[in-house]
């Protein structure tokens, strides 16, 4: 008979019915009864009622107790008529210090001192050892101990109190000892025989979730990267192309107006290539400007007065920030016979010479967006900011004052998380200089707001990540992949 039926069968019997009380009885685990008391209740063939029991079981210290005897026994057996030096019984009897003092306090033992080194002696010629006792009740099931003596089993750990989640079941409207089996297919068999008509059917179950379907998951980045692309293209912005991860490092630094001698030009920071080393194909008339500004400087500014080398912008990298691809395409746009108002965004990856941690990889992606149109200035930018971080779910932001070489204000900008109830820093920002723009040949009146961020942080945030190589690297687990549902940032 199978254990739905046999518990039918058994309540039919027996008045109050406890699930614990027929998994033993059946002899079987008692989630498997639980989870047939769940499915004879889905049929309304019995009810039931959540019950908390508590009982008290033994500890694995408990279980060598019931099985050895107390520690206190187990000390007095171990000594000689003679005695024995107490140092030597403390060291070779297990859990002596325990045992030792019971011992004592029970007027078991006694310390005899009068031949020099302490010795210890049994001082009653039998004992009667009630803790061992109580514990093999316990075992047994028999729990008649008082409460301060169960007490005191708890505090020398050899009791432990578990508590039990069971249920009490009665019959409920549909109660038969038989289950009756229900028609889930409705047959055209059925159907030309008119059997449908005397047939019972299983009820729909509109809660069930359907299937889910068998299909390629993308990556919680990826998801990331196509919400923040959805937000960009909602406010208007265009995407720019960021398929160079390989750049010179004029594009990446010199046309940033990054000092050739900057700190992050240092191979601590940027990773070089070797093959090719160099790249030799720039717009010379531009570059020349480049170096005029870093050197001499222009455009109302000093520059930085050092002796600029082409070499040095020459050198091939891997791009440390999608700022190149911005340089770029600023370059290109100032390159237009008629200026026009640009919105750029980019999402892609850069790589940075850093020391790996929880929350830093050697590459990860940038997200970029840059605005460039007549008269811009700090407000627009903390407005675009505001209206970006907004679709982003993000609307109390804080700015810091910051220092980039192409960018002057620069700010740091800070989003108060509701989730965490701190405020994180999640970008970058600043009105580009002249210095880089005026060399470029974009018109004096225009100016370029922009902002950088990473995508990793967000989707850290969002999918409460607090190592970053559960999102990227050897360590992904493709589950994790797999169960993630559909990314929507909380706008
Ligand atoms: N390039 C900066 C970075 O790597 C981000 C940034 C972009 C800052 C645009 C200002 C303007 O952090």
């Amino acid at each position: 008979m199978e254990i739905n039926e046999r518990i039918l069968h058994y309540l039919d019997k027996n008045v109050k019915v406890n699930t614990l009380q027929i998994a033993s009885e059946f002899n079987e685990d008692h989630q498997i009864i639980v989870g047939a008391v769940k499915s004879l209740e889905a049929l309304e063939m019995v009810t039931s009622e959540a019950v908390k029991s508590s009982r008290w079981e033994l500890t694995e210290e408990g279980k060598l107790v019931a099985d050895k005897g107390s520690h206190e026994a187990v000390l007095y057996r171990s000594i000689p008529d003679a005695g024995i030096a107490q140092a030597e019984l403390m060291k070779t009897v297990p859990n002596a210090k325990v045992g030792f003092s019971k011992a004592m306090s029970s007027g078991w033992i006694l310390i005899d001192k009068s031949g020099g080194a302490p010795l210890v002696k049994k001082k009653v010629s039998n004992i009667v050892d009630t803790v061992y006792d109580h514990l093999n009740e316990i075992k047994k099931g028999i729990d008649i101990l008082s409460e301060s003596v169960r007490n005191e089993y708890k505090k020398r750990k050899l009791l432990q109190e578990v508590v039990l989640k069971s249920f009490m079941l009665s019959k409920g409207p549909q109660f038969a000892t038989t289950i009756k089996k229900l028609e889930t297919d409705l047959t055209s068999d059925m159907l030309a025989s008119g059997s449908w008509k005397s047939l019972e059917f299983k009820p729909y179950n509109f809660d069930a979730l359907g299937q889910a379907p068998e299909s390629g998951h993308l990556h919680p980045l990826l998801k990331i990267r196509s919400e923040f692309r959805e937000i960009f293209l909602e406010m208007g912005f265009k995407e720019m192309p960021t398929n160079m991860y390989v750049e010179s490092s004029f594009w990446n630094f010199d046309a940033l107006f990054q000092p050739q001698q900057h700190p992050a030009r240092d191979a601590h920071d940027t990773f070089f290539v070797s093959d090719p080393p160099t790249s030799s194909n720039f717009p010379m008339e531009y570059l020349e400007k480049v170096k005029q500004v870093h050197s001499q400087g222009g455009y109302g500014s000093q520059g930085y007065r050092y002796d600029w080398k082409i070499e040095e912008a020459q050198k091939n990298l891997l791009r440390t920030h999608t700022t190149a691809v911005s340089a770029r395409m600023l370059y290109q746009l100032a390159q237009q016979k008629e200026f026009t108002p640009q919105k750029y965004f980019s999402i892609d990856k850069v790589f940075r010479n850093e020391s790996l941690d929880a929350t830093h990889l050697a590459e990860f992606h940038q997200v970029e967006g840059v605005v460039a149109a007549r008269g811009l200035g700090l407000a627009h930018l903390l407005g675009v900011l505001d209206a970006f971080f907004r679709r982003l779910g993000f609307d109390t932001l804080q700015f810091k004052p910051a220092y980039n070489p192409y960018t002057e204000p620069s700010m740091e900008i800070f989003a108060f998380h509701t989730g965490l109830a701190r405020w994180i820093e999640i970008g970058n920002s600043g009105v580009f200089r002249p210095e880089m723009l005026a060399p470029m040949g974009l018109p004096r009146d225009v100016a370029v707001i922009a902002w950088g961020l990473s995508l990793e942080r967000p989707a850290m945030i969002k999918y409460g990540l607090d190592n970053i190589r559960a999102l990227v690297g050897p360590r992904v687990d493709l589950q994790m992949v797999y169960n993630n549902p559909i990314c929507r940032l909380d706008k």
